[in-house]
């Protein structure tokens, strides 16, 4: 039997360039789809797959994040006071209990592969999901406890991934799919931003991952590849050669909140879905006169 993914890290250490000036001096993890902040949509999605250890590689500026994950005492006390039970209660339930985080800071964005190789101590030897927490995932249930169904059944690595047109594919990391159903198929091989023509398929890697610790040694003597950075694809395609690799084509949508147009979209998209929200929201848009504006 495969060893039990207990362990989720969460690179938040990135400079979000792309969400300037937002980002100048808040983590753009902390960036809100209607009232909760990034980095909790995912820690829920580990919770819910049953992860227990949430490992948050953070790095300056990023202490906010830290506080997010803690108790806040002043606040509670004052809602109680006030009988804000609803509020309050949220607030405990989004917590991870005590001695279920750990932070670690990567001193420099030298990349995502570096991000994680950053955690390796605190992960040790033992298989670890990986989630970035700018691509936000609309899925029952959520994406992360798909794919631990499927690697309940394959062990080794599991990489969730979504189809998108054939002419984006150059925008991402592509996987070719071997056999097997969509749930878990096995990946043949993976390229980085391929040229359309190039590429195995239109399946790309989209910010869900589970990996075993053996990744750690590769990232450690991994060169700097596209951008200057230390890539986790590229330490994936030697890990590719020693251990096997499921794909899982998850049900559900995907929003990468890291860009403008997935964040707004992911914004209103979840404020319709929510029973509180919808029918405020609606109204509201209803009197903008779209049809004119579109
Ligand atoms: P991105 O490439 O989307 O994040 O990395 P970025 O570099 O912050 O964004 P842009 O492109 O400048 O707008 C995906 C995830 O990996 C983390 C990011 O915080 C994000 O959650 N990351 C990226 C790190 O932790 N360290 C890095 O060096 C790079």
């Amino acid at each position: 039997m495969s060893k039990r993914v207990r362990t989720a890290v969460f690179p938040v250490a990135g400079l979000g360039t792309r969400f300037l000036p937002a980002t100048k001096a808040m983590p753009k993890e902390m960036l809100t789809v209607v009232d909760r902040p990034l980095i909790q949509y995912a820690v829920d999605e580990a919770r819910e797959a049953g992860i227990e250890h949430f490992v948050f590689v953070t790095g300056r500026n990023k202490g906010v994040i830290e506080d997010h994950f803690d108790r806040q005492f002043e606040l509670e006390t004052t809602l109680e006071m006030r009988g804000k039970t609803a509020a309050l209660r949220e607030l405990q339930q989004d917590l991870p209990s005590a001695g279920r985080t750990s932070f670690t800071r990567q001193q420099e964005p030298l990349g995502l592969g570096h991000a994680v190789w950053c955690a390796r101590h605190i992960v040790g030897d033992s298989p670890f999901a990986l989630l970035l927490p700018d691509m936000l995932f609309k899925g029952e249930p959520g994406v992360l406890k798909q794919m631990i169904e499927a690697y309940e059944e394959t062990g080794g690595n599991v990489i969730a991934v979504e189809e998108v047109p054939e002419s984006d594919v150059s925008s991402y990391g592509v996987v070719a799919r071997g056999d097997g159903p969509d749930t878990g198929f096995s990946i043949t091989g993976m390229v980085e931003k391929p040229k359309r023509e190039d590429a195995p398929s239109n399946l790309i890697i989209s910010g869900r991952y589970i990996l075993q610790p053996e990744i750690f040694a590769l990232l450690a003597n991994q060169p700097r590849g596209a951008g200057g950075e230390i890539q986790l694809t590229d330490a994936m395609q030697t890990l590719m050669t020693q251990q096997a690799f499921t794909g899982v084509k998850y049900r559900g949508q995907s929003f990468d909140c890291g860009a403008k147009i997935g964040f707004l979209t992911a914004n209103v998209v979840y404020a319709l879905d929510r029973d509180d929200i919808r029918d405020g929201f609606l109204k509201e848009l209803r009197k903008l006169d779209l049809e004119d504006r579109l």
